[in-house]
C-alpha cells in the first residue's frame, strides 16, 4: 500500500522509516511519502496558517494551502474529487478514535493519505470537504498531527504482509479477531524463576493444548471484548 502523509515536518518521518517493521513493509514495496506543506503554499514567506475567525489562542491550517498543496502533489485532482477516489484522513482529536477494527480497514486499502494538523489545527473546511474521514488516536490533545500519523502508520504497517519477521505475529495479539477483541495474553521468556517469580508451570509442559487454554483463559480474565 502507500500512505501519503501531508506535514509541515517531513523530516520527522525519516527517523520513522528507519524503524524496523517500517523498513520491512518499505523493502516489501509499500511506500511512505510525504508532502510539505510550506513547499506548496500560494502565499508568500511560506505562510501555511492563520489567526481564527472569532478570535482565540493558536493559529489554523488554512484552507486555500491545503487545496493548493494537494493539487500539486496529486496531479491538479481537485482534493474534492480526490476523497472519492482514496480515503483522505484528517488527524484531529474530535475524529473516530483508532481502533484494531478502523486498523485493518486502513490497512486493506490501497492507498490512504493523511492530513496533519498544527497548533489549532484545521480550518473546518478542510475535514468537511477535502478529508473523507476524521481520526483521533486518543481523548487528549498533541501539539500536532505527526505524532498521530506515526501511530496510525506504525499500527498499519505492521500488519502489512512481511511487516513483521515471524508471520504469526500479528495474528494473535491483543484486540485481534483470534482473540476476540482482547487484549492479549501474558508473555514469558528465561529465566524460568527470578527473585523466586516462576513463569507458570503449563509454559514450561510442552502441553500445547493445555498452553492454548491457558492463554485464552488469561486472554479473557484481562479484558472485555471490544463492541460491536
Ligand atoms: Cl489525531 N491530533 C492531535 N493534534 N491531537 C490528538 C489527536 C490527533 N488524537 C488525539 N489527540
Amino acid at each position: 500500500m502507500r500512505i501519503d502523509v501531508v506535514t509541515l515536518f517531513p523530516d520527522w518521518f525519516d527517523w520513522f522509516r528507519g524503524q524496523r517493521h517500517v523498513a520491512n513493509a518499505l523493502a516489501a514495496g509499500h511506500e511512505l511519502r510525504t508532502l510539505n506543506l510550506r513547499e506548496h503554499t500560494p502565499l508568500s514567506g511560506g505562510q501555511v496558517d492563520d489567526t481564527p475567525f472569532g478570535g482565540g489562542a493558536g493559529m489554523v491550517l488554512r484552507v486555500d494551502v491545503m487545496d493548493a498543496a494537494l493539487r500539486a502533489f496529486y496531479d491538479g485532482v481537485d482534493p474534492v474529487d480526490l476523497r472519492a477516489q482514496r480515503r483522505v484522513i484528517a488527524l484531529t482529536p474530535g475524529g473516530r478514535l483508532l481502533d484494531d477494527p478502523l486498523v485493518d480497514e486502513l490497512a486493506a486499502e490501497r492507498e490512504v493519505t493523511l492530513l496533519c494538523g498544527r497548533y489549532e489545527g484545521f480550518d473546518e473546511r478542510i475535514v468537511e470537504h477535502f478529508a473523507s474521514d476524521a481520526v483521533s488516536i486518543g481523548e487528549y490533545v498533541l501539539a500536532g498531527g505527526e505524532l498521530a500519523a506515526m501511530v496510525v502508520c506504525d499500527a498499519v504497517m505492521r500488519k502489512l504482509p512481511g511487516a513483521l519477521g515471524h508471520s504469526g505475529s500479528a495474528l494473535e495479539e491483543s484486540f485481534s479477531t483470534a482473540l476476540g477483541g482482547r487484549p492479549e495474553y501474558p508473555h514469558y521468556t528465561r529465566p524460568a524463576e527470578y527473585r523466586g517469580w516462576k513463569v507458570p508451570d503449563v509454559l514450561l509442559s510442552g502441553h500445547h493444548e493445555q498452553i492454548r487454554s491457558w492463554r485464552l483463559q488469561r486472554s479473557r480474565e484481562r479484558g472485555r471484548p471490544r463492541a460491536e
